[in-house]
């Protein structure tokens, strides 16, 4: 069975399962039936969110990449086939202050990118051995658009668009399709740092349930490379990158780029 949508049958792996977007997504798959397996770090209470919403749990700590290939293989193994990988796993820097602590920055790309990088490495031959499927990497606004307050958040997810874009013309070549969810400030343990300025300001943020929708259509409809901007009273918009100036030719005329060099938006 070839299972590109996410619908009865079909197996998805979850990384950072039992946090809030995690949580809201396990919730919208069960609806469809679709087996959502949840892999979190290790502790008592992510095993008990997972049995509440009657999902399997596996532990994963993202930065390890044996780890990323065993849990794939597990879930093979227990349930039969992976349909989409949601590499969804994130921190962001505990602090923010104008000194540059690389340790922490390092903490940050490590799970942010790294992370992701793993997963993809993991989940594309499981998902090619099921017929084809989806991954779908949780990135971030902070991807497109920088945060002065977090240098390494930042990097990470803008590198973690940058991967998505680069690798998607060879999965879609064996009927992967990867793309990028970017949300705005969302309402979930990431922001209890700084809820409070965004109430005070009176800016919205999204729900939880907001971003999962995304993620689902992510899956559904997912274009390769494309990098989907959520936005509080937007709603999910399908972000159109610039491009760069094109080369020319001695003579002044544009000059075409290979095509195996091309990227996504040129195709
Ligand atoms: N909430 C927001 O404002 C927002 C906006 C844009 C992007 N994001 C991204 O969304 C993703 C999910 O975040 P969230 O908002 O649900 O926050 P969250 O803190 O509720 O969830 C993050 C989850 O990742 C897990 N995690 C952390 N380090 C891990 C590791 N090394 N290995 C495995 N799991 C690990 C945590 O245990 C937690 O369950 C993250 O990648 C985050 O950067 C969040």
């Amino acid at each position: 069975m070839t299972s590109r949508t996410p619908g009865p049958g079909s197996v998805a792996l979850i990384t950072g399962g039992t946090g809030g977007f995690g949580r809201a997504l396990a919730a919208t798959l069960r609806e469809r039936d679709v087996t959502a397996v949840l892999a979190d770090l290790d502790g008592e209470r992510n095993r008990q969110v997972a049995a509440d919403l009657g999902c399997p749990f596996v532990v994963l700590d993202v930065t390890d990449r044996a780890a990323n290939a065993a849990v794939v293989a597990q879930v093979e193994a227990e349930h039969g086939r992976l349909d989409a990988a949601y590499l969804n796993a994130g921190i962001s820097a505990a602090k923010s202050d104008d000194a540059l602590d690389v340790d922490e920055f390092m903490r940050v790309v490590q799970i942010d990118l790294f992370g992701v990088v793993y997963g993809v490495e993991a989940a594309r031959p499981a998902i090619k051995r099921a017929g084809g499927g989806a991954i779908v990497v949780t990135a971030s606004l902070a991807g497109l658009s920088p945060m002065a307050t977090d240098p390494g958040y930042s990097v990470a997810k803008g590198g973690a668009i940058a991967f998505v874009r680069s690798m998607a013309p060879r999965l879609a070549a064996e009927g992967t399709t990867i793309s990028a969810v970017c949300p705005g400030f969302a309402d979930t343990a990431i922001i209890d740092r700084i809820r409070h300025e965004f109430t005070a300001a009176g800016f919205p943020v999204l729900t939880a349930q907001e971003v999962a929708d995304a993620l689902v259509m992510a899956w559904a409809e997912g274009e390769p490379g494309a990098a989907y901007v959520v936005q509080p009273g937007v709603g999910t918009v399908n972000y159109r990158f610039k491009g760069v100036p094109a080369a020319r030719t001695a003579a002044g005329e544009p000059a075409a780029v290979p095509e195996a060099l091309r990227p996504p938006e040129m195709r």
